[in-house]
């Protein structure tokens, strides 16, 4: 048996009455269209092959198989020329194929269900061989839907192979259960007590000044508890990434579908713009389709925050002596395309984040992971006295590079903080800690002078995600709130009134 066997059953329907063709014609075309005209291409003794023959009336019925050469939609199509030549001399037209069966029988050792494919109207996936029988007519035989299926089967198979792969999930830690003392949805509440609002754009909110403060007393804890004691030093990364900066950092691979795309004018002489004005002016319309031919794409906005600040350290050797070197950025928003529908402040299009990162060598950066790692326990359990667990999952950059391989050993890679919603029971993840190896000083050459492998981790401190976890477990009301946190929140100021 071949790797790849087709097989169809067609109704040729002619102009005419065929029984007048001699059995001796019909025989001699059919030997020739086997011998030649259905093998031409194919490496030999592979191609196609008329395997039923029969005249009934103005109907040809038709039989053919093939393996993955000359296949068996090909097949019928040459078939049909040579056929028009044929019944010419005959005087008889073609009206046409009706494909009454289309069978793909194939190698299959996946250990995953196919559960639906376009054309295919049943699959039977057993003892290792996949066999589809296919809903299509001529003219999606015409458009070559059996080579894109077998096309999509190989897509799908590729991506089952990193599938499972991104659904390692371990957990490494889980906190001990806390009382909740909220069962709402917190974005929906602030809502309500206008401490947010929806901003203009999509996925985007106005944080009023009670959640800004949350926000703040979140950014003093991490400075009172991680970045004095541990010794970090602020820096202010870019917000806008190009595309280079994409390439080194591997996001270039996948990053597509998720990012917020910038552009910029393709010149900014006034004279060039001056119609886009005009038409402005003119119609109060601003005339997107004008503007798309006069701008170009240079990147992206922020999405990872890490990825950018790289530049600052391309190309450049470092002494050893420096090392380990602990920076974090707060300086500004990052943006990814999210789903549509309606997600409150936990999944958001522009969100908040405190981006730390740490280079020096693998002992280092895995040694600092885990301080790190012990500081936000500490946080979680004695100031924010939430319950949450931490996992061991798939490396973030590998995930977003569409490349959810893990990586064997456990030293690189990335630990999510995961905390129940009450509302929901669904679980958030809230930020990660990961150690990225030699990822980043390899992909913007940066080298210590030692010859020693530089390291970096970084980790993400979502503030929207904090707040999510936070108050959909404790509830907007602060008496409520662990005290330790109560202090250093403060009050909450009550600034607007609405008529
Ligand atoms: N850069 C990492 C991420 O995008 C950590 O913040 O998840
Ligand atoms: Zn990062």
């Amino acid at each position: 048996m071949t790797d790849m066997e087709f097989q169809l059953s067609a109704i040729i329907k002619c102009s005419g009455s065929l029984t007048g063709i001699s059995s001796q014609e019909q025989t001699d075309f059919v030997q020739s269209c086997n011998a030649s005209l259905l093998k031409k291409g194919a490496p030999s003794g592979g191609g196609a092959e008329i395997v039923r023959w029969n005249i009934a009336g103005e109907k040809i019925e038709l039989g053919l198989v093939s393996d993955r050469y000359v296949r068996v939609h090909d097949a019928l199509l040459r078939l049909k020329n040579e056929l028009a030549k044929f019944l010419g001399k005959h005087r008889i037209g073609l009206r046409g194929a009706e494909i009454e069966d289309y069978q793909i029988l194939m190698d299959w050792d996946e250990d995953w269900q196919l559960k639906k494919l376009p054309f295919v109207k049943q699959i039977n996936q057993e003892g290792g061989r996949l066999k589809l029988s296919l809903d299509v007519d001529e003219f999606a035989l015409a458009n070559r839907i059996p080579d894109r299926i077998i096309k999509l089967l190989e897509d799908k198979k590729e991506a089952a192979k990193w599938k499972g792969k991104s659904e390692h999930w371990e957990l490494l830690f889980e906190s001990e259960k806390k009382p909740y003392y909220f069962d709402k949805d917190p974005t929906e509440e602030m809502a309500k007590r206008g401490w947010i609002r929806h901003a203009a754009g999509r996925g985007q909110f106005i944080y009023g000044p009670q959640i800004t403060k949350i926000f703040r007393a979140f950014e003093r804890i991490l400075f009172e508890e991680i970045f004095t004691p541990l010794g970090y030093e602020e820096m202010i990364f870019p917000k806008f990434v190009t595309w280079d900066v994409w390439k080194r950092s591997g996001h270039a691979k996948g990053i597509y579908p998720e990012a917020y795309y910038v552009c910029t004018p393709k010149t900014r002489d006034p004279e060039y713009w001056e119609e886009v004005m005009d038409y402005y002016k003119v119609t109060n319309e601003v005339p997107l389709d004008m503007i798309m031919e006069r701008i170009e794409n240079v990147g992206g906005m922020c999405y990872a925050q890490c990825p950018p600040s790289w530049v600052f350290w391309q190309g450049k050797t470092m002494p050893d002596d420096i090392l380990p070197i602990k920076v974090f950025d707060r300086s500004g928003t990052s943006h990814r395309y999210e789903s549509g529908g309606l997600h409150g402040i936990e999944r958001l299009d522009e969100f908040h984040r405190v981006e730390i990162v740490w280079m020096g060598t693998k002992e280092q950066v895995i040694e600092h992971s885990k301080q790190l790692q012990a500081k936000y326990r500490l946080i979680f359990e004695a100031i924010l006295d939430i319950e949450w667990r931490e996992a061991w999952v798939t490396p973030w950059f590998m995930a977003q590079e569409g490349k959810a391989g893990l990586s064997e050993l456990k030293e690189v890679g990335t630990t999510d903080y995961e905390a129940v919603l009450p509302y929901s029971g669904k679980l958030l993840e809230f930020q990660n800690v990961s150690v990225n190896g030699n990822k980043y000083p390899k992909g913007f050459s940066v080298k210590l002078q030692s010859g020693t492998e530089l390291w970096s981790g970084c980790s993400g401190v979502g503030l929207e995600r904090w707040a999510a976890v936070f108050l959909a477990q404790k509830g907007l009301d602060q008496d409520k709130w662990p005290v330790k946190f109560r202090d250093v929140v403060g009050e909450l100021p009550e600034v607007f009134r609405f008529l």
